[in-house]
């Protein structure tokens, strides 16, 4: 039987505000995008998992689709949450979205009112849970008028079925739009996710980052490592069992030998700073003042161990950042 370390609330995770909201999230979150599918034995998930928990890592980041296949990760999730988490259901902040192609037909995707609620109500199913703490609309839908989602994020809050709305990759004029239409509803949003790490930087590129800080709403960042890019994983070679091996997200055309070598002079750099690579990467993240946690992806507790490392890296110098900028643009 699982006992939780009594030190979990203890040991170093640190807690950071989401906007002007009421929700505080860890700094480091787990994404069950990867290493929760039929390709993972039960046992390791699991490990992840509740090693996670034990560190302080209340937020656990799902969606309908993350397998393989599609909705066996929540399926899994459900399971553990079940056999080892019941009692600790209040202590957890787990979410989950919708949007992205998940069943067969016109409503199986996009963000209708029909694909939305019959999504949600699928995950609730597959988690065994009355509601989620937050649900993201997983993308934007230029087909479907905003106010029929944004408005059918307001209801499913007001349902119950969700606390907290938060909104994932969308354009930033999109943006703008809900964040006016969910505030004017009561329903303010909680949070935005994109993509945000040492070597793409979208959202800032965009200007999403900048529209969140101007009206104090969290920001989370996926694929924080660039999907095993920003750590020493691939310096030496493609690893059997890695992620690039495995060629569906990351493709090994991806590592040319001119990343590779920026990447090397990166990890010398967090060696001078007498850190992992990975450690400086997520450092870099949350040393952005709008961000609010990092999602991490593991596929072992020795690697969610040293990514929580981060939260006790010093602060990237301005001639470290500028290196960095050199290191990657050469300016
Ligand atoms: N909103 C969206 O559209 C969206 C899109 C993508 C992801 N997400 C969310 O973001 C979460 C994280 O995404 P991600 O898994 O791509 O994150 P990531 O942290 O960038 O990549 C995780 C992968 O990197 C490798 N890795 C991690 N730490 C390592 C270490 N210390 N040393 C060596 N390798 C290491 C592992 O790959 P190996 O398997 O090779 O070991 C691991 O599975 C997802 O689970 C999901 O919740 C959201």
């Amino acid at each position: 039987m699982y006992i939780p370390s009594s030190s979990r609330y203890s040991s170093g995770m640190q807690y950071a505000r989401c906007g002007k909201s009421g929700v505080l999230l860890p700094k480091v979150s787990l994404g069950l995008w990867h290493n929760f599918g039929t390709l993972t034995p039960y046992d390791r998930s699991r490990d992840i998992l509740l090693k996670a928990f034990d560190q302080g890592v209340t937020h656990f980041d799902l969606a309908n689709n993350y397998g393989p296949e599609p909705g066996h990760a929540e399926r899994r999730f459900g399971q553990i949450l079940h056999e080892d988490l019941a009692a600790y259901r209040d202590e957890l902040f787990i979410s989950t979205k919708a949007a992205y192609d998940m069943w067969e037909g016109p409503y199986g995707n996009w963000a209708s009112r029909k694909h939305l609620i019959a999504s949600l109500d699928q995950s609730l199913k597959r988690m065994g849970l009355d509601y989620v703490d937050l649900f993201y609309c997983h993308r934007y839908d230029p087909e479907t008028p905003l106010e029929e989602t944004l408005q059918t994020l307001v209801d499913i809050v007001k349902c119950g079925k969700a606390l907290y709305i938060g909104i994932s990759r969308w354009p930033l004029e999109a943006l703008k739009v809900a964040e006016r239409y969910l505030r004017e509803h009561d329903t303010p949003m909680l949070i935005f996710q994109d993509k945000l790490n040492i070597l793409d930087r979208e959202p800032i590129v965009g200007g999403q980052l900048e529209e969140l800080g101007r009206n104090n709403i969290g920001f989370i960042s996926f694929s924080p490592l660039a999907q095993g890019l920003l750590t020493d994983r691939y310096l030496n070679g493609i690893p059997e069992g890695s992620r690039m091996t495995e060629g569906r997200f990351l493709k090994s055309s991806t590592l040319t030998p001119e990343l590779l070598s920026r990447l090397q002079s990166l990890n010398a750099l967090a060696h001078e700073r007498g850190e992992t690579l990975a450690q400086m990467s997520l450092a870099w993240i949350l040393q952005h003042p709008q961000t609010t946690s990092v999602i991490i992806g593991a596929s072992s507790t020795d690697q969610l161990m040293q990514n929580l490392t981060c939260l006790h890296s010093a602060p990237l110098s301005s001639e470290e950042l500028q290196r960095i900028d050199h290191i990657l643009y050469g300016k």
